[in-house]
């Protein structure tokens, strides 16, 4: 079997793979889009980063393929669909990625409800000059206060653990309710998305972006929230209308945001960079060293078990 990684990092969570199959890493860097398109032709299994589009055109000139296997649980990289039609199997990695990225989402929420990075760089850039009372740097609770989780999957249902934890109530929007049990376990109520809006002091999202997903977050969402509100993406940058938030936060419509995802790519858009009442990270919710070396495990275990069929392969669908 001849495996083709798009990324290089951590060899050891890969060791497994390299010890059974012919491995092929770009050495200390990643292989471009062309660079897959001329050699993927001869592989049978695709290892491919969350970022790395796999589309019809590279699944065309992949006659051997066999297998792709995401290292992330979003998946919106990959034509699902096209690929499974032409008999290819899809993988993500799902349980790494629940704790940390839940992890970040619950920090963000603090950060922004707190001012930690806002106060931490007046501090920095104003020294003995800055406004120092107890005053000054009022910021909110987050106990007491209503969280809305948009996307109720593992992360949200995380991040709602957590968030209850801190003592606050969580209300929730999703595709699909849960069952009562599952609910009464987590102490959720399921409400519209418009419901959510209008109630939550926090909003979370948690929700794989797909078409639906869509700037699920737009001009008329921010119009319902609170003006107190706190918005956090930690799910894929297009699930909210940047643009529509700049506005809302340059308007003070609503109190701050936390993002980890922007829209147009790896970077917010300038005007964000601007405004104090906002934290902006990039894309870090898995960014630990035991996530990733424990996402690289569950690559390998990934393809292991899809060539071997000894150990179980967190399949992906048709939607
Ligand atoms: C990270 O963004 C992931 O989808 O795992």
């Amino acid at each position: 079997m001849k495996i083709l990684f798009t990324y290089d990092m951590f060899r050891e969570g890969f060791a497994s793979l390299e010890e059974r199959y012919e491995v092929t890493f770009p050495e200390g860097r990643d292989f471009t889009y062309e660079e897959v398109m001329s050699r993927i032709a001869e592989y049978d299994v695709l290892c491919s980063m969350f970022d790395f589009p796999v589309n019809k055109e590279l699944i065309d000139q992949a006659p051997n393929l066999k297998l792709i296997a995401n290292y992330a649980v979003g998946y919106n990289n990959i034509d699902v669909n096209y690929a499974v039609e032409k008999g290819i199997a899809v993988a993500n990695t799902p349980d790494p990625v629940t704790a940390p990225t839940a992890n970040l989402a619950l920090g963000l929420m603090l950060d922004v409800a707190r001012r930690i990075t806002e106060c931490d760089r007046k501090l920095r850039a104003l020294g003995k000059n800055m406004k120092i009372g107890i005053m000054e740097n009022l910021g909110v609770h987050i106990t007491g206060q209503t969280l809305g989780i948009i996307g109720m999957g593992r992360i949200g249902k995380a991040l709602c653990k957590r968030a209850c934890a801190c003592g606050m109530e969580v209300i929730y929007y999703n595709r699909r309710q849960l069952s009562l049990e599952e609910e009464t376990k987590l102490n959720v109520t399921y409400v519209t998305k418009e419901e959510l809006l209008v109630r939550a002091d926090f909003i979370s999202l948690n929700a794989p972006y797909t078409p639906e997903t869509f700037h699920i977050i737009g001009e008329e969402e921010l119009k319902l929230m609170k003006p107190t509100a706190i918005l956090i993406n930690t799910a894929r940058g297009p699930l909210v209308d940047e643009h529509a938030l700049v506005r809302a936060l340059t308007e003070k419509r609503i109190r701050g945001a936390g993002l980890d995802v922007f829209e147009f790519g790896d970077y917010p858009l300038p005007e964000l960079l601007a405004l104090d009442n906002m934290v902006l990270t990039p894309h870090i919710g898995t960014q630990t060293t035991h996530a990733r070396l424990e996402m690289a495990r569950a690559v390998s275990n990934n393809v292991i078990g899809f060539i071997e069929g000894d150990r179980p392969v967190n399949r992906v669908y048709k939607s």
